[in-house]
């Protein structure tokens, strides 16, 4: 069977997100839904840098995927008053292309670097400098005839981005004035991300449909927003004008999700870990050759909620099953949680 739930409760972005996205992403920090002490201090910090006609500091957003980083980013440039500038780690391969970027731009503005843990190390050690006094040191040339000239740069304030932050140095890190770890969101916060949403898609939808939506959407919302969707089109297809929990009820179980959120990737994760592993410990390489699935999808989408739940939990060892989990996939525990036999 074509596991069609994997796409939608990936947290990552696909085709269809990227218009999806830019409709419904808000623009305002005051639009902006749930994240509450996050948006507080963000909103302190730039509302005294513009009363001092400064840059605000460097920034950075870790985080599961589809939780809002690029979002806040965005936002963030726009309550700013100052243009963004987008590029991503692994495009910028050499020192040089660093220096093209930061030599460009504009005074005051905003770099945004997503997926920043994939900077390779050489342009990493380069942006230290451009972070902490706004100067490049350059090498031009090899051997004794090199020569290091160093670049005055605009100010200018970086934000990071990354589902990652474990992989930053701790040189990079510690040169961003805040960092930003962000949740996922509880169920309240989805409805009023499903509301706004629903509005913008002139989508008529009940108020237990959206609790429900808002229940299964593993606490991110691109997920949220991608099952309205989906559900919409379950709707559309059978004539029903209304979205009602009973239509999101049917529309998610076609779609193989279960009643906390949990997709077949999620459930086939869990299952290797206890069936295969005796509850774990297991490393992440071994589960992702077992469903089938590269590593870092088990380990930025899957694991993050699964831990969350507390259906799985990460020791020195691998990963390993808690009761919670093997009650939910309603398998007896052989032994008790150590998985000592008694
Ligand atoms: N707090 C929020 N309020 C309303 N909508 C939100 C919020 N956070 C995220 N969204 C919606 O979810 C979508 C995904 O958010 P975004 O692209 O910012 O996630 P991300 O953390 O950058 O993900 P990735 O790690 O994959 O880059 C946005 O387009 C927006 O529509
Ligand atoms: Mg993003």
């Amino acid at each position: 069977m074509k596991d069609n739930s994997k796409e939608i409760l990936d947290g990552r972005k696909s085709i269809e997100d990227i218009d999806n996205e830019n409709s419904l992403r808000p623009q305002l920090l005051s639009e902006y839904i749930g994240q509450d002490k996050i948006k507080e201090n963000l909103n302190i910090f730039i509302t005294a840098s513009k009363q001092r006609s400064e840059p605000l500091e460097h920034v950075l957003f870790y985080g599961p995927p589809g939780l809002g980083k690029t979002t806040l980013s965005y936002i963030v440039a726009n309550e700013m008053k100052v243009s963004i500038r987008c590029t991503s780690g692994p495009l910028i391969e050499r020192a040089g292309d660093l220096a093209a970027i930061l030599t460009n731009v504009e005074p005051g503005s905003v770099l945004f670097i997503d997926e920043i843990h994939r900077l390779p190390r050489i342009v990493e050690e380069v942006l230290y400098s451009a972070m902490e006094d706004y100067k490049l040191d350059i090498i031009i040339g090899k051997g004794p005839s090199a020569k290091t000239i160093r670049i005055n740069l605009p100010k200018f304030t970086l934000i990071g981005a990354t589902t990652r932050a474990g992989q930053l140095t701790s040189a990079l890190r510690d040169r961003f004035g805040m960092t930003f770890r962000m949740d996922f969101y509880p169920p309240k916060d989805l409805a009023q991300i499903i509301k706004r949403s629903a509005r913008i898609l002139k989508a008529d939808i009940k108020e237990d449909a959206i609790l429900e939506i808002a229940r299964r959407s593993r606490g991110t919302p691109r997920v949220a927003n991608r099952l309205l969707k989906r559900v919409r089109d379950f709707g559309q297809v059978q004539n029903v004008k209304i979205i009602t929990k009973v239509l999101v009820d049917s529309s998610l179980a076609s779609l193989d999700i279960d009643d906390k959120g949990l997709d077949s990737l999620d459930r086939r994760v869990m299952t290797v870990i206890i069936k295969h592993y005796s509850g774990g410990p297991v490393g992440i390489e071994s589960i992702a050759v077992a469903v089938g699935e590269e590593a870092d999808t088990i380990e930025d989408v899957c694991e993050p909620f699964l831990i969350q739940l507390g259906f799985i939990i990460r020791t020195p060892q691998g990963r390993k099953a808690t009761d919670e989990g093997y009650k939910h996939l309603n398998i007896e525990r052989k032994g008790d949680s150590q998985g000592r036999l008694i």
